[in-house]
């Protein structure tokens, strides 16, 4: 039975991870390296509990004993006693096999260590520990706390019991659980949401239409909440760059090779919202 979970990284997917493991009940510890991380973390998690109170969707009592459950620290040794890990740090094929061997070691036997990349091997991660059984992909969508889905994947040795059970923690959070059948490069989310962001890029680089026609076409013209270069700006568009990376290299094929626009603006350090600058510019 699954009571503490464990989420390493306190970005905005991890502070959005644990504020939902959280909600359903879940006793969490949220891992980083940065105590300044954990402590925005926090704040965000406030916030968006505001957010969800001014709309009747939480309750001021909720949200107190919501926070009671988060246990922030630096040290990852802290989890040796959880029954779940979620992984939610860089986007990095090198970072995520060091924290996963390490983890392997923290972690008590019979711990389930999910992954939230959006796009790496979680058949590589799995092979970096002596639990390959025990390792899955739970990839969460952004912000975390109101998105419905989790994409579920399988690498080769996940067990049936283990992808049953992040299937069932997906649930518990209030997540709907679509699973990848084949842990391919972006799975089904980013396989096809992240080459249509890309082409944004290329028709605007390409002086088709200015970003604001970009975005009015598609949100307009199908019905998309936001359009997809606003949107690489609320993902942030080194994780967009890293991800058409990771399909580029993985699955071979011209078609996906990244945008040199968005490739520019990452070197410019125009990384999205949380830069203040992407494709747009932000306030505040
Ligand atoms: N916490 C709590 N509530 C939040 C919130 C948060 N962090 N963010 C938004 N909300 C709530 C708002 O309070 C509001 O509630 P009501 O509907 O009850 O009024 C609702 O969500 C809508 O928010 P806003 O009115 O502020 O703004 P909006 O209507 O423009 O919606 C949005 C914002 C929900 C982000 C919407 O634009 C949207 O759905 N965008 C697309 C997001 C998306 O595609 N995410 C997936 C990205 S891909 C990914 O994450 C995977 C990857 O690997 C890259």
């Amino acid at each position: 039975m699954i009571e503490t979970v464990g989420v390493v990284g306190a970005g905005q997917m991890g502070s959005g991870i644990a504020q939902v493991a959280a909600q359903v009940g879940y006793q969490v510890i949220l891992v980083d390296t940065h105590q300044e991380a954990l402590k925005r973390a926090m704040a965000a998690i406030g916030n968006s509990c505001d957010r969800l109170i001014s709309k009747n969707n939480m309750s001021q009592d909720e949200k107190v004993a919501l926070i009671s459950r988060i246990r922030t620290t630096t040290v990852l040794e802290d989890l040796r006693d959880v029954d779940f890990v979620i992984e939610a740090v860089v986007e990095n094929l090198e970072v995520k096999t060091s924290l996963f061997r390490r983890l392997d070691t923290i972690v008590k036997p019979g711990t389930i260590l999910a992954s939230n990349t959006s796009s790496l091997s979680i058949t590589q991660l799995a092979a970096v520990t002596q639990r390959p059984q025990l390792v899955a992909g739970m990839h969460f969508m952004n912000p975390v706390p109101i998105m419905k889905l989790v994409e579920g994947i399988r690498g080769l040795q996940t067990s049936d019991e283990t992808f049953q059970t992040v299937q069932q923690v997906c649930e518990k959070m209030g997540k709907v659980f679509v699973a990848s059948r084949k842990d391919r490069p972006g799975f089904i989310v980013n396989r096809i949401l992240m080459p249509m962001i890309n082409e944004a890029f290329f028709v605007l680089e390409e002086g088709i239409g200015s970003p604001e026609d970009i975005d009015q076409a598609m949100k307009l013209g199908t019905n998309q909440p936001m359009g997809p270069l606003a949107l690489a700006d609320f993902i942030g568009l080194d994780t967009c760059l890293a991800i058409m990376e990771v399909l580029y290299d993985g699955l071979g094929d011209p078609k996906y090779r990244p945008a040199p626009l968005l490739r520019k603006y990452v070197e410019a350090g125009w990384l999205g919202r949380k830069a203040k600058k992407g494709v747009y510019r932000y306030e505040g």
